[in-house]
């Protein structure tokens, strides 16, 4: 069967702009807002930007262009269309295990994911009812403390969180979030700038955008280099079939290569724009950089605190934050409930509320590693930590790897240009070598350099 002859038993999007918000909805989320100023507090800055502006470049850019590809191509949930492709061009069945650790991914990031937009929802019941109008940084820690120390409300908010995303989960791809996300994004993006020009004026923006911009190797770390490119893959969605299955709903005619461009600007401009706004507020008020996953939480409400009109925009800012969680959720689980609609005969409902459950399940293990098993560490880390860390830096760059790795190496220069179109060859030409020589090496490298065995392995060559 050939790629244009096929179609989703799931749906298509109805026009190319609805496959860039909605891969754009998928992309930009807590990664941009809440995860990115924090890993760069916590990695010293410059250096580890320059290096995740980098990975984003060299690495996700032409691996979202080939998981987007494989994507349409197949026309399925990731695992099954790794079967169907793997098979049309005589490779292993083996592929398919891609597709698996996909699903796998989906379910833990989703378990954590919706535990922090858990806060989210607190804070904009917070920040509506005033607590935060004129606090001091001592008032607003307390506040953020005090959400953490408090598993009921956390297990209330996570089990809020999760409905939501089922319930859009269930009713489908075109079933009401497209028209949100195109809403909701763009205001976001309004109110981010309203928070950069505060921040302009809050006395420290040089400050800030030195510590964002001016690299300073000797505060970046082997691991931070791992981090760093782990947030490329986080950022981006890619790795685990969240945008492979965006991608398998995209019109035949519309142009892969241009649309992954566009979504990949937008995901950076965001977290850079979130970085400028956060960090001015953070020296202004002498707060800590790498204060952790609760920096923004700590930061923000500050500065709506002391802003007119704060309590609006502060409020109205979490709630798109919130929207901003929402739209990347569903892309977590999206991989799996198709899946277990094509093989196991299971209306998108029926799916949508077995995986709400496991992952809700999963969930408490997060919302726990907060307060009563805040000891409980394995290497060092407590569960939730170690959710983060075995996803976003193993996970999700080994799913990237070998998706680069099959378009590079095993999928046949005719199919790919079938595909990707005949138009642009020089730019061809240069994605297929970007996927077959440099996204591969970058990863193994940083991999290797992560847990000190580079240097090992060049001193033995030297
Ligand atoms: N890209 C999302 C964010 O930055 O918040 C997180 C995410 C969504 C990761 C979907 C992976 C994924 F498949």
């Amino acid at each position: 069967m050939s790629e244009n002859s096929r179609s989703s038993i799931h749906g298509q999007w109805s026009s190319r702009w609805v496959f860039v918000l909605a891969a754009t909805g998928s992309a930009v989320g807590l990664g941009n807002i809440w995860k990115f100023p924090y890993i760069v507090g916590e990695n010293g800055g410059g250096a580890f930007v320059l290096v995740y502006l980098l990975c984003i470049a060299a690495i996700g850019l032409p691996v979202m262009i080939a998981e987007v590809m494989l994507g349409r191509r197949g026309r399925q949930s990731p695992i099954n269309t790794m079967k169907v492709l793997s098979k049309e061009e005589g490779r292993s069945p083996l592929w398919q295990l891609l597709g698996w650790s996909g699903v796998v991914a989906g379910f833990l990031i989703l378990s954590y994911y919706s535990v922090i937009a858990g806060w989210a929802i607190n804070y904009v019941l917070e920040m509506a009812s005033g607590s935060f109008s004129g606090t001091s940084a001592g008032q607003v820690k307390t506040v953020f403390d005090d959400l953490l120390a408090d598993p009921l409300k956390l297990t209330l908010w996570h089990t809020l969180f999760i409905i939501a995303t089922m319930v859009v989960v269930a009713r489908g791809v075109r079933g009401g979030l497209e028209k949100a996300v195109m809403l909701l994004m763009p205001a976001l993006f309004v109110l981010l700038i309203i928070l950069l020009i505060y921040a302009m004026n809050s006395g420290a923006f040089m400050q800030g955008l030195a510590f964002l911009f001016t690299p300073d190797f000797s505060a970046l770390t082997g691991k931070g280099v791992l981090i760093a490119m782990g947030h490329a893959f986080f950022t981006l969605s890619l790795g685990m079939g969240a945008i492979m299955v965006y991608g398998s709903y995209m019109r035949s005619e519309d142009s892969i290569a241009r649309t992954s461009i566009m979504i990949v600007i937008a995901d950076t401009v965001v977290a850079l724009i979130a970085g400028m706004a956060i960090f001015p507020i953070v020296f202004a008020n002498g707060l800590e950089p790498g204060a952790g996953p609760g920096l923004v939480f700590q930061t923000l409400p500050l500065a709506f605190g002391q802003m007119t009109g704060g309590l609006f925009f502060g409020t109205l800012f979490f709630i798109l934050l919130l929207f901003a969680a929402w739209s990347s959720s569903i892309s977590l689980i999206e991989p799996a409930v198709t899946w277990l609609v094509e093989n196991r005969n299971m209306t998108r409902r029926m799916a949508s509320i077995v995986c709400g459950i496991a992952t809700w399940v999963l969930g408490m293990g997060t919302v726990l590693s907060f307060n009563l098993w805040a000891e409980v560490k394995l290497f060092d880390m407590t569960f939730f930590e170690l959710l983060d860390f075995l996803t976003a830096n193993i996970m999700l760059p080994l799913g990237g790897l070998f998706i680069a790795l099959f378009v590079g190496w095993a999928m046949s220069r005719e199919s790919k240009l079938h595909e990707m179109g005949t138009k642009h060859l020089l730019a061809f030409n240069g994605w297929n070598f970007l996927l077959k020589y440099v996204a591969p090496l970058a990863v193994l490298v940083v991999f290797l350099q992560s847990i000190g065995l580079l240097e090992k392995l060049i001193e033995k060559l030297s």
